[in-house]
């Protein structure tokens, strides 16, 4: 795909990964829309990204179905029609799963499983219209295989896969060749989400402008996977070792241990939600 002279929206474009590619996009020529639930980010994000190239921001809450439908035909009246939809926004609560909160769960499941088939339904159409798109499903090493403290997180980034799998098969199936759906897994970016979080053996963080070029160069090459950083690419050799061997090499490579010490991030939510525990 070129990406000169596209429209792409990004959910969650005020944060670390969205916002990086948000800048990439427009540097490339792309007019870039943002959609998030935090307005100052948002504000300052599109002050930023205006200085590389057309960028326009919209509050939104995604877990609200009526406002993503609503916004979804603001930005078509007022911009035009969606050719990349970027379903980045995302959020995560570690710790036991029963020390979660039903708050917390339930945030996971809206965010980073709901609102992507919302964000989806709305700007599909427009898609299959002119035989031509992309749909980035941003999921996780996390949605290939199972990390303790993180189990809501990673069932939901599990749900982003069969969902993205499921799409892609559909798609291809009723010959719409010109609409791609990309599904990016990274494991541990350094956006402040995962503060705290010990990566497991090989696997060094990630910056986030390392992330969104990989991110640009699979919407440009129409790639159906961007998995970063190298060992995630294994992951689905991994597990197909047999579980008690599988186990030990979590183990042994500090996989199942990622989580320990996970901080995230200080945000009004997650005090909230801690505060709730
Ligand atoms: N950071 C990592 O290590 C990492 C690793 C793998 C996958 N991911 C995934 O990448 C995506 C981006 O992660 P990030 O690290 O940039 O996160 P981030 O927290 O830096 O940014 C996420 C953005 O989403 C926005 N957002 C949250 N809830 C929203 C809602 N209801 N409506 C609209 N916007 C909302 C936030 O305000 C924020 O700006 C997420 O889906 C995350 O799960 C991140």
């Amino acid at each position: 795909m070129d990406l000169k002279g596209k429209t792409a929206l990004l959910t969650g474009g005020a944060g670390g990964i969205g916002r990086a590619v948000a800048s990439r996009l427009a540097r490339a020529g792309t007019r870039v829309v943002l959609w998030d639930v935090q307005p100052q980010a948002l504000q300052a994000a599109v002050e930023e990204i205006s200085k590389d190239g057309f960028a326009r921001g919209y509050p939104v809450d995604i877990t609200d179905r009526r406002q993503v439908f609503e916004a979804a035909e603001r930005v078509r009246r007022e911009i035009g029609l969606v050719d990349i939809l970027d379903n980045n926004a995302g959020v995560v609560f570690g710790g036991d799963f029963l020390q979660c909160s039903e708050e917390q769960i339930l945030k996971t499941l809206r965010v980073n499983v709901e609102a992507v088939l919302w964000c989806t339904r709305a700007f599909l159409p427009g898609m299959l219209q002119r035989r031509s798109g992309c749909i980035v499903m941003m999921a996780s090493a996390a949605g290939m295989l199972g990390v303790p403290k993180m189990a809501a997180y990673s069932a939901s980034k599990h749900a982003v896969i069969g969902f993205a799998e499921s799409l892609r098969l559909e798609l291809r199936g009723q010959g719409h060749d010109g609409v791609r759906v990309l599904t990016v897994c990274p494991s541990f970016v350094k956006t402040g989400m995962f503060e705290g979080a010990s990566p497991p053996m090989l696997t060094p963080w990630l910056d986030p402008g390392q992330l969104a070029d990989k991110i640009c160069d699979g919407i440009r090459r129409d790639r159906v996977h961007v998995r970063e950083p190298f060992m995630v690419k294994l992951v689905p050799a991994l597990k197909a070792l047999p579980y008690p061997i599988l186990d030990r090499a979590g183990d042994w490579l500090g996989l199942n241990s990622t989580m320990d010490h996970w901080q995230g991030r200080e945000t009004a939510t997650s005090r909230e939600s801690t505060q709730r525990r």
